[in-house]
């Protein structure tokens, strides 16, 4: 493999930013200092970037708890996006986000860099179910969640598969609810519209479940963990 290839998939970022570190004289090759991106280097060459030993992390899987305020995205020229809440030295090439959440909502997040993966999760046919949390203003009642059951036309004429909802708290007097909605598509603002649809509006919305994952309760807003080997053989159907 190319010496910048095997720099950008270690970490150390963009093919300018690789570019950088070799002009600068910081990458050694098993304790040569190495300028050339072109250099082919092998499994078994000991390299380094400023005296640290660099690895090529294969494969990485990270769940976010994300939290307001930070667009799903690679890159903004203005705005936070998820991958700015990852550690450098854990970011890896082609580091995404696997669908995405509202810049107002947050929860639960896959950030990997398995395209194949990430297809498969997002692949209409798949199927697979995401839940979320939401806060209403409005009451939902029995006839909105028979209603969620069936294909639901959206405002715009779009029309929904079926989904899931259930109440967990309603005040009459307060007139707002609380629910959990379990949807298996992924449609541009599809909880807050669905809501919408039956006159009612999502105040705050929290996704803590897709497929095998579930939300971790140690994590806080902004902070994620890497799954762990048996949520990656769940999420993959093994
Ligand atoms: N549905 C929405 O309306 N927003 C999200 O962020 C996710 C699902």
């Amino acid at each position: 493999m190319r010496l910048d290839k095997f720099l950008a998939e270690a970490g150390l970022g963009s093919r300018s930013e690789v570019k950088k570190w070799l002009k600068d004289k910081q990458i050694t090759v098993n304790g040569e200092v190495e300028t050339s991106p072109k250099r082919q280097v092998i499994s078994t060459d000991q390299i380094f970037a400023a005296q640290k030993p660099l690895k090529l992390k294969g494969l990485v899987y990270y769940l976010l708890y994300k939290p307001q305020n930070v667009i799903t995205a690679t890159k903004d020229q203005s705005q936070r996006t998820v991958l700015d809440l990852i550690k450098p030295s854990d970011y890896v090439k082609d580091l995404a986000p696997v669908g995405r959440l509202d810049k107002d909502t947050t929860g639960l997040l896959l950030l990997t860099n398995d395209g194949q993966l990430a297809h498969d999760l997002l692949a209409p046919k798949k199927h697979v179910a995401k839940t979320y949390w939401a806060k209403i203003s409005g009451v939902m009642t029995k006839a909105d969640a028979d209603a969620f059951l069936h294909p639901l036309t959206l405002k715009n004429g779009e029309v929904t598969k079926p989904a899931h909802l259930e109440i967990l708290a309603a005040d009459e007097k307060e007139a707002y609810s609380e629910v959990l909605i379990t949807i298996t598509e992924g449609k541009y603002h599809q909880v807050k519209r669905m809501v919408a649809s039956r006159g009612k509006k999502v105040v705050a919305l929290k996704r803590i479940k897709m497929g095998a994952l579930t939300l971790d309760p140690t994590l806080k807003p902004g902070e994620y963990r890497p799954l762990t080997e048996s949520e990656i053989a769940k999420l993959k159907g093994r």
